[in-house]
């Protein structure tokens, strides 16, 4: 494995980390506790340290597995986790941003993770209107104070310009972005890392895989079923993107490198770019995502 500082935090997170959103159950997979814990006792043997999850992946369910998966060793885990909705059924969410919400979300995912600290802890997804909120600031400062949080992150939504919270974060004690950035979507080349850069953040490139497709194993004409978030997708917009990946296979994948590495290594390769967190199915998805750490230089 390889590490990098993710900016001011001072934190040294492994290029690799896991993206949890799957074990809330929105992937077509209901999870296990006793797979959970096998794919997290594969990533720390394989060097991985950093974990992002949420309060809306499952009604805390992502979080609860994790915090099971890693008891005793708690401070060998960099944990991210976020704010600002509740679960209420496959797909769906209320948004709840009020600090009276995000005070019960903070004790909800401390339970859930079965910690007293989080280490970074996100906005997600939110307006910016609603990121700008001064008695908002103030609370999260003051739970960095009371030692519940360690760092504050932003994971900015994809439909939003990226440049009005990017250049905000310091003014908001945020120290890490978190972004969608893959080899179909470059939207933060243009309105976030050279901000970024400047401010010292930490950036995790969230979506590394394009939501799987970037791994190659989808084709065209490719359709989902059940209870997987890629049914809600625009099959058109899927059509073109599975289109495109097999252009880029073609074309810009050296011979004998699985695609799935190479595009986590391509999102690596950006001076801004701190760790990829692909989200991770099976122990098998694991030992892959770690192997692209090997084409990172
Ligand atoms: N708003 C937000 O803050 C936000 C939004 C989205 C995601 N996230 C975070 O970012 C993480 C990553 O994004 P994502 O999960 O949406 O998309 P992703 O990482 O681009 O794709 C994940 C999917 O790719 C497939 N996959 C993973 N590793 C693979 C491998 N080595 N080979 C082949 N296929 C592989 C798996 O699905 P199949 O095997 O079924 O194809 C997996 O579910 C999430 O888990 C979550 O933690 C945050």
């Amino acid at each position: 494995m390889k590490y990098r500082t993710l900016g001011k935090t001072g934190l040294s997170v492994s290029v690799i980390g896991m993206g949890t959103w799957q074990l809330g159950g929105e992937w077509g997979k209901n999870f296990t506790q006793p797979e959970v814990n096998a794919m997290f006792a594969r990533a720390q043997a394989l060097g991985i340290n950093l974990i992002d999850t949420a309060e809306c992946y499952g009604d805390h369910l992502s979080e609860s597995l994790i915090g099971t998966a890693v008891k005793g060793q708690r401070e060998k885990w960099i944990i991210a986790t976020k704010f600002g909705h509740r679960f209420t059924g496959f797909m769906k969410r209320s948004d709840e941003r009020d600090l009276p919400d995000v005070r019960e979300q903070l004790d909800a995912s401390l339970r859930a993770l079965r910690t007293d600290y989080i280490d970074i802890y996100q906005y997600h997804s939110v307006r910016d209107n609603e990121f700008d909120n001064p008695s908002l600031w103030d609370f999260l400062k003051k739970a960095k104070k009371a030692g519940k949080i360690r760092h504050i992150g932003n994971s900015i939504s994809g439909g939003l310009d990226l440049r009005y919270q990017t250049e905000r974060s310091t003014d908001a004690d945020v120290e890490v972005l978190q972004v969608v950035y893959n080899r179909l979507e470059r939207k933060p080349e243009t309105e976030c890392f050279d901000e970024a850069m400047k401010q010292e953040l930490g950036v995790l490139a969230r979506v590394p895989l394009a939501s799987g497709y970037l791994s190659g194993k989808y084709k065209p004409g490719a359709k989902f079923t059940g209870n997987d978030y890629r049914t809600t997708q625009d099959p058109a917009k899927v059509e073109e993107k599975l289109k495109e990946v097999e252009r880029i296979q073609k074309e810009e994948v050296p011979a004998g490198v699985d695609m799935a590495e190479w595009a986590l290594a391509w999102c690596l390769k950006h001076p801004a770019v701190t760790a990829v967190i692909p989200g991770c199915k099976s122990v098998e998805q694991v030992e892959k995502n770690a192997r692209a750490a090997e084409l990172v230089a």
